[in-house]
């Protein structure tokens, strides 16, 4: 496994039962992911693998075997969707914003969906109990066009 632009380690040397949220924010000191359910419900703890986004408190580190992006790996990338977030108003607590910033990042390197319906199915597995969502959509549909 390779986390962002780290030296690659073998993930069979890890715990069994450790989770890569665990490993990504204890271990790597990757903060930036957050832990909100802890099961796999809410898109909080996303992180991509080999360009896929996962649930990375429902994954175990040692069965990863690929290239993990976290959202400080996808800064440089994402930093115009961060700023249309800002302009949105896509965020207020801030809390699941990690998390859609990656699965969005991983939806606008595949191109976006031509509709809105289509790009939210795509930012569903990514709840937010503040916003609405319609900033989220309109955020990245802006960067996208
Ligand atoms: S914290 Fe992982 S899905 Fe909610
Ligand atoms: S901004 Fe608060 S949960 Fe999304």
């Amino acid at each position: 496994m390779r986390v962002n632009d780290r030296e690659p380690i073998d993930e069979s040397l890890l715990p069994a039962d450790l989770r890569l949220l665990d490993y990504l924010r204890d271990q790597c000191g990757l903060v930036g992911t957050k832990e909100s359910c802890g099961r796999g419900e809410c898109g909080a703890c996303t992180v991509l693998v080999d360009g896929k986004a996962i649930l990375s408190c429902i994954t175990l580190a040692s069965r990863v075997q690929g290239h993990v992006e976290t959202i400080e790996g996808v800064a440089e990338e994402s930093a115009e969707l961060r700023e249309s977030f800002a302009r949105h108003g896509a965020f207020q607590c801030g809390f699941c914003t990690p998390g859609q910033i990656v699965r969005a990042t991983a939806i606008l390197r595949g191109g976006c969906p031509d509709t809105d319906v289509e790009l939210r199915k795509a930012m569903n597995g990514n709840v937010c109990r503040c916003t609405g969502y319609n900033g989220i959509i309109a955020a990245i549909r802006e960067v996208a066009e």
